[in-house]
Protein backbone atom coordinates (compact mmCIF):
# COMPACT_ATOMS: atom_id res chain seq x y z
CA UNK A 1 0.00 0.00 0.00
CA UNK A 2 1.38 3.57 -1.01
CA UNK A 3 2.49 5.42 1.65
CA UNK A 4 1.47 9.05 2.15
CA UNK A 5 3.12 11.63 4.51
CA UNK A 6 1.04 15.04 5.00
CA UNK A 7 2.59 18.27 6.00
CA UNK A 8 0.56 21.36 7.18
CA UNK A 9 0.73 23.75 10.38
CA UNK A 10 -2.71 23.60 10.38
CA UNK A 11 -4.57 21.28 12.30
CA UNK A 12 -7.85 21.19 10.05
CA UNK A 13 -6.00 21.18 7.12
CA UNK A 14 -4.53 17.64 8.33
CA UNK A 15 -7.57 16.03 9.04
CA UNK A 16 -9.35 17.15 6.18
CA UNK A 17 -6.77 15.73 3.99
CA UNK A 18 -5.92 12.78 5.81
CA UNK A 19 -9.76 11.70 5.99
CA UNK A 20 -9.60 11.72 2.14
CA UNK A 21 -6.91 9.82 1.50
CA UNK A 22 -7.58 7.34 3.94
CA UNK A 23 -10.94 6.79 2.69
CA UNK A 24 -9.20 6.20 -0.88
CA UNK A 25 -7.20 3.28 0.62
CA UNK A 26 -3.47 5.40 1.12
CA UNK A 27 -1.72 4.65 4.22
CA UNK A 28 -1.71 8.57 5.46
CA UNK A 29 0.57 9.91 8.14
CA UNK A 30 0.86 13.93 8.75
CA UNK A 31 3.42 16.34 10.30
CA UNK A 32 2.41 19.71 12.25
CA UNK A 33 5.77 21.02 10.59
CA UNK A 34 8.72 20.60 9.09
CA UNK A 35 11.21 19.45 11.58
CA UNK A 36 8.16 16.92 12.62
CA UNK A 37 8.04 15.83 8.57
CA UNK A 38 12.03 15.06 8.22
CA UNK A 39 11.62 12.37 11.61
CA UNK A 40 8.99 10.29 9.81
CA UNK A 41 10.18 10.36 6.23
CA UNK A 42 13.68 8.81 8.22
CA UNK A 43 11.39 6.06 9.79
CA UNK A 44 8.60 5.32 7.40
CA UNK A 45 9.88 6.29 4.00
CA UNK A 46 6.77 7.42 2.76
CA UNK A 47 6.08 7.40 -1.29
CA UNK A 48 4.78 10.76 -1.40
CA UNK A 49 4.65 13.65 0.21
CA UNK A 50 1.98 16.77 0.18
CA UNK A 51 3.27 19.61 1.72
CA UNK A 52 1.45 23.22 2.07
CA UNK A 53 4.43 25.52 1.09
CA UNK A 54 4.16 28.28 3.63
CA UNK A 55 4.68 26.98 6.98
CA UNK A 56 6.32 28.54 9.99
CA UNK A 57 10.15 27.46 10.16
CA UNK A 58 10.64 24.92 7.80
CA UNK A 59 8.47 25.90 3.99
CA UNK A 60 7.95 23.18 1.88
CA UNK A 61 10.72 23.93 -0.40
CA UNK A 62 13.03 23.82 2.19
CA UNK A 63 11.81 20.86 3.34
CA UNK A 64 12.01 19.54 -0.04
CA UNK A 65 15.69 19.84 0.07
CA UNK A 66 16.27 18.76 2.76
CA UNK A 67 14.96 15.05 2.41
CA UNK A 68 17.52 12.73 3.03
CA UNK A 69 18.47 11.21 -0.35
CA UNK A 70 17.19 7.54 0.00
CA UNK A 71 17.24 4.93 -2.15
CA UNK A 72 14.17 5.50 -3.90
CA UNK A 73 13.31 9.36 -3.01
CA UNK A 74 9.63 10.24 -2.90
CA UNK A 75 7.41 12.36 -4.93
CA UNK A 76 6.77 15.74 -3.36
CA UNK A 77 3.46 17.86 -4.17
CA UNK A 78 3.64 21.54 -2.96
CA UNK A 79 0.37 23.09 -1.74
CA UNK A 80 0.00 26.56 -2.19
CA UNK A 81 -2.30 29.09 -1.72
CA UNK A 82 -3.81 31.15 -4.88
CA UNK A 83 -1.19 33.99 -4.59
CA UNK A 84 1.71 32.16 -4.53
CA UNK A 85 1.45 30.10 -7.93
CA UNK A 86 4.92 31.38 -9.06
CA UNK A 87 6.75 29.96 -6.09
CA UNK A 88 4.71 26.77 -7.01
CA UNK A 89 6.73 26.68 -10.41
CA UNK A 90 9.76 27.60 -8.64
CA UNK A 91 9.20 24.55 -6.38
CA UNK A 92 8.40 22.54 -9.37
CA UNK A 93 11.54 23.80 -10.98
CA UNK A 94 14.05 22.80 -7.89
CA UNK A 95 12.62 19.14 -8.30
CA UNK A 96 8.90 19.13 -6.71
CA UNK A 97 6.93 16.79 -8.49
CA UNK A 98 3.99 18.83 -8.74
CA UNK A 99 1.81 21.47 -7.00
CA UNK A 100 -1.40 21.83 -6.35
CA UNK A 101 -3.46 25.57 -5.67
CA UNK A 102 -5.91 26.04 -2.44
CA UNK A 103 -9.26 25.95 -2.26
CA UNK A 104 -8.39 22.15 -2.94
CA UNK A 105 -10.33 19.99 -5.05
CA UNK A 106 -10.58 16.48 -4.22
CA UNK A 107 -10.61 15.06 -7.80
CA UNK A 108 -7.75 17.24 -8.48
CA UNK A 109 -5.70 15.89 -4.94
CA UNK A 110 -6.77 11.97 -5.83
CA UNK A 111 -5.83 12.77 -9.78
CA UNK A 112 -2.42 14.08 -9.14
CA UNK A 113 -1.39 11.78 -6.51
CA UNK A 114 -2.06 8.61 -8.83
CA UNK A 115 0.52 10.13 -10.85
CA UNK A 116 3.06 10.78 -7.88
CA UNK A 117 2.81 7.21 -6.91
CA UNK A 118 3.01 5.60 -10.53
CA UNK A 119 6.16 7.80 -11.00
CA UNK A 120 7.78 6.27 -7.67
CA UNK A 121 6.75 2.99 -9.13
CA UNK A 122 8.17 3.47 -11.92
CA UNK A 123 11.15 4.89 -10.24
CA UNK A 124 11.80 1.62 -7.97
CA UNK A 125 11.00 -0.54 -11.19
CA UNK A 126 13.84 0.82 -12.88
CA UNK A 127 16.48 0.25 -9.83
CA UNK A 128 14.87 -3.35 -9.40
CA UNK A 129 15.83 -3.54 -13.46
CA UNK A 130 19.28 -2.35 -13.32
CA UNK A 131 20.06 -4.60 -10.13
CA UNK A 132 18.29 -7.57 -12.09
CA UNK A 133 21.01 -6.60 -15.22
CA UNK A 134 23.63 -6.67 -12.53
CA UNK A 135 22.29 -9.86 -11.55
CA UNK A 136 22.26 -10.84 -14.87
CA UNK A 137 25.88 -9.68 -15.60
CA UNK A 138 27.03 -11.94 -12.43
CA UNK A 139 26.08 -14.40 -13.75
CA UNK A 140 27.57 -14.31 -17.10
CA UNK A 141 30.93 -13.11 -15.92
CA UNK A 142 31.78 -13.37 -12.33
CA UNK A 143 31.00 -16.81 -10.88
CA UNK A 144 30.77 -17.09 -6.83
CA UNK A 145 28.35 -18.30 -4.36
CA UNK A 146 30.59 -19.01 -2.25
CA UNK A 147 29.71 -16.64 1.03
CA UNK A 148 33.39 -14.51 0.37
CA UNK A 149 33.09 -14.16 -3.07
CA UNK A 150 29.34 -13.00 -2.01
CA UNK A 151 30.63 -10.35 0.35
CA UNK A 152 32.94 -8.76 -2.18
CA UNK A 153 29.80 -8.76 -4.81
CA UNK A 154 28.49 -6.83 -1.87
CA UNK A 155 31.00 -4.27 -1.64
CA UNK A 156 31.11 -4.08 -5.34
CA UNK A 157 27.62 -3.79 -6.25
CA UNK A 158 27.87 -0.97 -3.37
CA UNK A 159 31.39 0.95 -4.63
CA UNK A 160 29.96 0.85 -8.46
CA UNK A 161 27.33 3.64 -8.29
CA UNK A 162 29.95 6.16 -6.56
CA UNK A 163 33.91 6.89 -7.90
CA UNK A 164 35.60 6.17 -4.63
CA UNK A 165 39.05 4.71 -4.84
CA UNK A 166 39.10 0.96 -4.27
CA UNK A 167 42.14 -2.06 -3.49
CA UNK A 168 41.39 -4.88 -4.89
CA UNK A 169 43.94 -8.11 -2.92
CA UNK A 170 44.56 -11.08 -3.48
CA UNK A 171 46.37 -14.11 -4.94
CA UNK A 172 47.60 -14.36 -8.41
CA UNK A 173 44.77 -15.46 -10.90
CA UNK A 174 41.67 -14.61 -8.37
CA UNK A 175 40.21 -12.58 -10.65
CA UNK A 176 41.46 -8.98 -9.68
CA UNK A 177 41.52 -7.57 -12.75
CA UNK A 178 37.80 -8.66 -13.55
CA UNK A 179 36.59 -7.24 -10.69
CA UNK A 180 38.04 -3.99 -11.57
CA UNK A 181 36.12 -4.16 -14.94
CA UNK A 182 33.02 -5.27 -13.13
CA UNK A 183 33.13 -1.95 -11.12
CA UNK A 184 33.87 -0.07 -14.17
CA UNK A 185 31.18 -1.47 -16.33
CA UNK A 186 28.82 -0.98 -13.63
CA UNK A 187 29.57 2.05 -13.06
CA UNK A 188 27.64 5.50 -14.38
CA UNK A 189 31.61 5.76 -16.11
CA UNK A 190 30.47 2.27 -17.95
CA UNK A 191 30.36 4.78 -20.96
CA UNK A 192 33.83 6.45 -20.33
CA UNK A 193 37.10 4.62 -21.07
CA UNK A 194 38.64 1.72 -19.03
CA UNK A 195 42.54 2.05 -18.69
CA UNK A 196 44.69 -0.69 -17.35
CA UNK A 197 48.32 -0.06 -16.78
CA UNK A 198 50.58 -2.97 -15.13
CA UNK A 199 53.33 -1.52 -12.65
CA UNK A 200 55.07 -4.45 -12.87
CA UNK A 201 55.84 -4.51 -16.44
CA UNK A 202 56.91 -1.27 -17.00
CA UNK A 203 60.60 0.11 -16.48
CA UNK A 204 60.88 2.68 -13.81
CA UNK A 205 62.17 5.36 -16.14
CA UNK A 206 58.74 5.38 -18.63
CA UNK A 207 56.34 5.49 -15.84
CA UNK A 208 56.18 9.02 -15.61
CA UNK A 209 55.84 9.74 -19.19
CA UNK A 210 53.43 6.88 -19.19
CA UNK A 211 50.96 8.28 -16.44
CA UNK A 212 51.43 12.07 -17.39
CA UNK A 213 51.91 12.08 -21.13
CA UNK A 214 54.60 14.46 -22.57
CA UNK A 215 55.37 17.70 -24.47
CA UNK A 216 57.67 17.60 -27.80
CA UNK A 217 60.88 18.04 -26.98
CA UNK A 218 60.29 17.39 -23.25
CA UNK A 219 63.61 14.81 -23.56
CA UNK A 220 65.61 13.79 -25.64
CA UNK A 221 63.75 11.29 -28.15
CA UNK A 222 60.36 12.97 -26.88
CA UNK A 223 59.45 14.05 -30.46
CA UNK A 224 55.84 14.24 -30.82
CA UNK A 225 53.86 14.58 -27.74
CA UNK A 226 52.07 12.11 -25.79
CA UNK A 227 48.78 11.69 -23.72
CA UNK A 228 49.13 10.23 -20.45
CA UNK A 229 46.78 7.32 -19.33
CA UNK A 230 45.29 9.88 -16.70
CA UNK A 231 44.13 12.03 -19.98
CA UNK A 232 43.09 8.90 -21.86
CA UNK A 233 40.73 7.41 -18.84
CA UNK A 234 39.27 11.12 -18.19
CA UNK A 235 35.92 10.91 -17.28
CA UNK A 236 36.41 6.77 -16.64
CA UNK A 237 38.57 4.64 -15.01
CA UNK A 238 42.42 4.16 -14.26
CA UNK A 239 43.18 0.27 -13.31
CA UNK A 240 46.58 0.50 -11.57
CA UNK A 241 47.43 -3.15 -11.29
CA UNK A 242 50.60 -4.78 -9.22
CA UNK A 243 50.38 -0.68 -7.68
CA UNK A 244 52.89 -2.56 -4.92
CA UNK A 245 55.61 -2.52 -7.89
CA UNK A 246 55.03 1.76 -8.19
CA UNK A 247 58.48 2.93 -7.78
CA UNK A 248 58.76 5.42 -4.79
CA UNK A 249 59.24 8.64 -7.12
CA UNK A 250 55.93 8.05 -9.00
CA UNK A 251 54.00 7.07 -5.99
CA UNK A 252 54.25 10.73 -4.62
CA UNK A 253 53.17 12.35 -7.84
CA UNK A 254 50.68 10.14 -7.71
CA UNK A 255 49.82 11.45 -4.31
CA UNK A 256 49.80 14.70 -6.18
CA UNK A 257 47.33 14.20 -8.54
CA UNK A 258 44.72 11.95 -6.18
CA UNK A 259 45.04 15.46 -4.09
CA UNK A 260 45.00 18.20 -6.97
CA UNK A 261 43.04 16.18 -9.47
CA UNK A 262 44.80 17.49 -12.17
CA UNK A 263 48.18 16.73 -13.64
CA UNK A 264 51.28 18.23 -16.51
CA UNK A 265 52.39 16.52 -19.11
CA UNK A 266 56.21 16.02 -18.63
CA UNK A 267 58.02 19.49 -20.15
CA UNK A 268 54.46 21.14 -20.40
CA UNK A 269 53.30 24.36 -18.54
CA UNK A 270 50.04 24.24 -18.24
CA UNK A 271 47.93 22.18 -15.81
CA UNK A 272 44.84 20.13 -16.84
CA UNK A 273 42.39 19.02 -14.33
CA UNK A 274 41.53 15.70 -14.47
CA UNK A 275 38.26 13.50 -13.57
CA UNK A 276 39.96 9.66 -12.74
CA UNK A 277 38.63 6.57 -10.80
CA UNK A 278 41.52 4.85 -9.60
CA UNK A 279 41.29 1.18 -9.00
CA UNK A 280 44.32 -0.59 -8.02
CA UNK A 281 45.40 -4.08 -7.33
CA UNK A 282 48.22 -5.78 -5.75
CA UNK A 283 48.74 -9.57 -4.39
CA UNK A 284 51.88 -8.16 -2.47
CA UNK A 285 51.72 -8.04 1.42
CA UNK A 286 51.05 -4.27 1.27
CA UNK A 287 51.98 -4.09 5.16
CA UNK A 288 55.12 -5.07 5.03
CA UNK A 289 55.78 -3.28 1.40
CA UNK A 290 55.27 -0.47 3.92
CA UNK A 291 57.13 -1.56 6.75
CA UNK A 292 60.09 -2.19 4.83
CA UNK A 293 59.99 1.08 3.38
CA UNK A 294 58.89 0.52 -0.41
CA UNK A 295 55.45 2.01 -0.12
CA UNK A 296 54.57 5.13 1.12
CA UNK A 297 52.04 4.96 3.86
CA UNK A 298 49.85 8.07 3.66
CA UNK A 299 49.49 6.61 -0.46
CA UNK A 300 48.72 3.88 0.50
CA UNK A 301 45.54 5.22 2.68
CA UNK A 302 44.60 7.27 -0.07
CA UNK A 303 43.90 4.12 -2.41
CA UNK A 304 42.50 1.75 0.41
CA UNK A 305 38.98 3.93 0.52
CA UNK A 306 37.68 0.83 0.00
CA UNK A 307 39.32 -2.64 -0.11
CA UNK A 308 38.28 -6.22 -1.69
CA UNK A 309 39.61 -9.10 -0.65
CA UNK A 310 39.46 -11.70 -2.67
CA UNK A 311 39.61 -15.11 -1.29
CA UNK A 312 42.27 -18.07 -2.79
CA UNK A 313 40.23 -20.53 -4.64
CA UNK A 314 41.23 -23.33 -1.86
CA UNK A 315 38.93 -21.40 0.66
CA UNK A 316 35.80 -21.46 -1.92
CA UNK A 317 36.03 -25.08 -3.44
CA UNK A 318 32.19 -25.00 -3.23
CA UNK A 319 32.83 -22.29 -6.35
CA UNK A 320 34.68 -25.27 -8.53
CA UNK A 321 31.94 -26.67 -10.24
CA UNK A 322 30.00 -23.28 -11.47
CA UNK A 323 33.92 -22.49 -12.51
CA UNK A 324 34.02 -25.61 -14.77
CA UNK A 325 30.66 -24.99 -15.55
CA UNK A 326 31.46 -21.60 -17.19
CA UNK A 327 34.73 -22.58 -18.83
CA UNK A 328 33.24 -25.28 -20.23
CA UNK A 329 30.92 -23.32 -22.57
CA UNK A 330 33.64 -20.67 -23.02
CA UNK A 331 35.88 -22.94 -24.29
CA UNK A 332 33.37 -24.99 -26.43
CA UNK A 333 32.36 -22.08 -28.13
CA UNK A 334 36.23 -20.81 -28.75
CA UNK A 335 37.45 -23.93 -30.12
CA UNK A 336 33.73 -25.21 -31.51
CA UNK A 337 33.27 -27.99 -29.65
CA UNK A 338 30.34 -29.79 -27.56
CA UNK A 339 31.51 -31.35 -24.62
CA UNK A 340 28.24 -31.74 -22.22
CA UNK A 341 29.74 -32.15 -18.84
CA UNK A 342 32.58 -33.75 -16.79
CA UNK A 343 32.67 -36.85 -14.77
CA UNK A 344 32.00 -37.07 -11.04
CA UNK A 345 35.88 -38.44 -10.59
CA UNK A 346 37.18 -35.98 -12.44
CA UNK A 347 35.06 -32.80 -10.89
CA UNK A 348 36.00 -34.82 -7.27
CA UNK A 349 39.71 -34.40 -8.38
CA UNK A 350 39.43 -31.22 -9.03
CA UNK A 351 38.08 -30.10 -5.98
CA UNK A 352 41.09 -32.05 -4.07
CA UNK A 353 43.56 -29.66 -6.06
CA UNK A 354 45.04 -26.84 -3.99
CA UNK A 355 45.08 -24.29 -6.91
CA UNK A 356 48.00 -22.49 -6.45
CA UNK A 357 47.50 -20.49 -9.74
CA UNK A 358 43.48 -19.79 -8.71
CA UNK A 359 41.06 -19.22 -11.48
CA UNK A 360 43.39 -18.88 -14.26
CA UNK A 361 44.86 -21.81 -13.23
CA UNK A 362 41.88 -24.02 -13.01
CA UNK A 363 40.33 -21.91 -16.28
CA UNK A 364 43.52 -23.40 -18.26
CA UNK A 365 42.81 -27.11 -17.02
CA UNK A 366 39.47 -26.77 -18.33
CA UNK A 367 40.71 -25.24 -21.59
CA UNK A 368 42.57 -27.95 -22.37
CA UNK A 369 40.79 -30.62 -21.39
CA UNK A 370 38.27 -29.08 -23.69
CA UNK A 371 40.47 -28.94 -26.51
CA UNK A 372 41.85 -32.32 -25.86
CA UNK A 373 39.08 -34.41 -24.65
CA UNK A 374 37.24 -36.93 -27.25
CA UNK A 375 34.38 -38.45 -25.49
CA UNK A 376 32.24 -35.60 -25.09
CA UNK A 377 32.18 -35.95 -21.25
CA UNK A 378 35.72 -34.46 -19.50
CA UNK A 379 37.55 -37.58 -17.71
CA UNK A 380 40.10 -37.37 -14.95
CA UNK A 381 42.32 -38.47 -17.92
CA UNK A 382 41.98 -35.03 -19.68
CA UNK A 383 43.24 -33.21 -16.44
CA UNK A 384 45.44 -35.49 -14.47
CA UNK A 385 48.29 -34.64 -16.99
CA UNK A 386 47.68 -30.94 -16.56
CA UNK A 387 47.67 -31.24 -12.68
CA UNK A 388 50.82 -32.90 -13.08
CA UNK A 389 52.55 -30.48 -14.86
CA UNK A 390 50.95 -27.88 -12.73
CA UNK A 391 52.82 -29.24 -9.76
CA UNK A 392 56.04 -27.70 -11.23
CA UNK A 393 54.59 -24.36 -10.85
CA UNK A 394 52.79 -25.02 -7.20
CA UNK A 395 54.22 -24.63 -3.78
CA UNK A 396 54.61 -28.58 -3.28
CA UNK A 397 58.02 -28.56 -5.49
CA UNK A 398 60.63 -30.08 -3.89
CA UNK A 399 63.89 -30.81 -5.52
CA UNK A 400 65.95 -33.38 -3.67
CA UNK A 401 69.78 -32.50 -3.22
CA UNK A 402 71.59 -35.26 -4.59
CA UNK A 403 75.42 -36.24 -2.46
CA UNK A 404 77.43 -34.46 -5.56
CA UNK A 405 75.45 -31.67 -5.34
CA UNK A 406 73.67 -29.50 -8.34
CA UNK A 407 74.49 -27.04 -11.22
CA UNK A 408 71.68 -24.49 -9.57
CA UNK A 409 72.61 -22.13 -13.01
CA UNK A 410 71.70 -25.05 -14.91
CA UNK A 411 68.53 -25.98 -13.38
CA UNK A 412 67.50 -21.89 -13.06
CA UNK A 413 68.29 -22.14 -16.78
CA UNK A 414 66.31 -25.14 -17.63
CA UNK A 415 62.68 -24.26 -15.79
CA UNK A 416 63.29 -20.74 -17.21
CA UNK A 417 63.16 -21.78 -20.82
CA UNK A 418 60.44 -24.55 -19.89
CA UNK A 419 58.30 -21.59 -18.50
CA UNK A 420 58.88 -19.74 -21.68
CA UNK A 421 58.23 -22.32 -23.94
CA UNK A 422 54.76 -23.19 -21.96
CA UNK A 423 53.99 -19.58 -22.06
CA UNK A 424 54.76 -19.33 -25.56
CA UNK A 425 57.10 -17.23 -25.26
CA UNK A 426 54.98 -14.69 -22.96
CA UNK A 427 57.37 -13.26 -20.45
CA UNK A 428 54.70 -12.17 -17.67
CA UNK A 429 53.20 -15.98 -17.91
CA UNK A 430 56.55 -17.14 -17.67
CA UNK A 431 57.42 -15.05 -14.82
CA UNK A 432 53.90 -16.43 -13.54
CA UNK A 433 54.77 -19.84 -14.21
CA UNK A 434 57.93 -19.88 -11.72
CA UNK A 435 56.11 -17.43 -8.86
CA UNK A 436 58.23 -14.26 -9.86
CA UNK A 437 57.29 -10.70 -10.22
CA UNK A 438 58.09 -9.57 -13.86
CA UNK A 439 61.34 -7.71 -13.18
CA UNK A 440 62.69 -10.19 -11.17
CA UNK A 441 62.07 -12.97 -13.70
CA UNK A 442 63.05 -10.53 -17.42
CA UNK A 443 66.16 -10.63 -14.78
CA UNK A 444 67.11 -13.77 -14.81
CA UNK A 445 66.29 -14.26 -18.10
CA UNK A 446 68.89 -11.98 -19.23
CA UNK A 447 71.04 -13.84 -17.24
CA UNK A 448 70.18 -17.35 -18.29
CA UNK A 449 70.55 -15.68 -21.75
CA UNK A 450 74.12 -14.78 -21.23
CA UNK A 451 75.37 -18.36 -19.67
CA UNK A 452 74.16 -20.07 -22.60
CA UNK A 453 76.00 -17.68 -24.93
N1 LIG B 1 34.85 -15.24 -10.17
C1 LIG B 1 35.20 -15.51 -11.43
N2 LIG B 1 34.30 -16.02 -12.29
C2 LIG B 1 34.65 -16.31 -13.54
N3 LIG B 1 35.87 -16.14 -14.06
C3 LIG B 1 36.80 -15.62 -13.27
C4 LIG B 1 36.52 -15.28 -11.91
N4 LIG B 1 37.64 -14.79 -11.36
C5 LIG B 1 38.58 -14.83 -12.32
N5 LIG B 1 38.10 -15.33 -13.48
C6 LIG B 1 38.86 -15.54 -14.71
O1 LIG B 1 40.15 -15.98 -14.34
C7 LIG B 1 41.18 -15.37 -15.11
C8 LIG B 1 42.13 -14.62 -14.22
O2 LIG B 1 41.48 -13.48 -13.67
P1 LIG B 1 42.22 -12.07 -13.55
O3 LIG B 1 43.13 -11.83 -14.67
O4 LIG B 1 41.17 -11.06 -13.27
O5 LIG B 1 43.06 -12.38 -12.22
P2 LIG B 1 44.13 -11.47 -11.45
O6 LIG B 1 43.80 -11.56 -10.01
O7 LIG B 1 44.16 -10.12 -12.07
O8 LIG B 1 45.45 -12.27 -11.71
P3 LIG B 1 46.99 -11.78 -11.66
O9 LIG B 1 47.29 -11.42 -10.25
O10 LIG B 1 47.68 -12.99 -12.11
O11 LIG B 1 47.08 -10.62 -12.60
C9 LIG B 1 40.45 -14.48 -16.10
O12 LIG B 1 40.31 -15.17 -17.32
C10 LIG B 1 39.10 -14.23 -15.45
O13 LIG B 1 38.11 -13.99 -16.42
MG1 LIG C 1 45.80 -9.15 -13.00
Amino acid sequence: MPVVLVVDDEPLQRDIMKTILTAEGYETLTASSGQEALGIIKKFHPDVILTDLRMEGMDGIELMQSVPKLPFEPSIIIITAHGTISSAVEAVRKGAFDYLTKPLDKDTILLTLRRAIEHVRLLKENVRLRSELFEKFKIEGIVGKSAMMQKAMEIIRKVSSSSVTVLIRGESGTGKELIARAIHYNSPRSTKPFTALNCAAIPENLFESELFGYEAGAFTGAVGRKEGLFEMANGGTLFLDEIGDLPLVTQSKLLRVLQDKEIRRIGGKETKKIDVRIITATNKDMEKEIADGRFREDIYYRLKVVTIFLPPLRERLEDIPDLVDLFIKKYNQAFGRRIKSIEPAAMKALAGYNWPGNIRQIESVIERAVLMNETGVINSKDIHGELELFQLSGRPFVLDLPPEGVDLEKIEEDLINKAMERSGGVATKAAKLLGMNYKAFLYRLDKSKKVSE
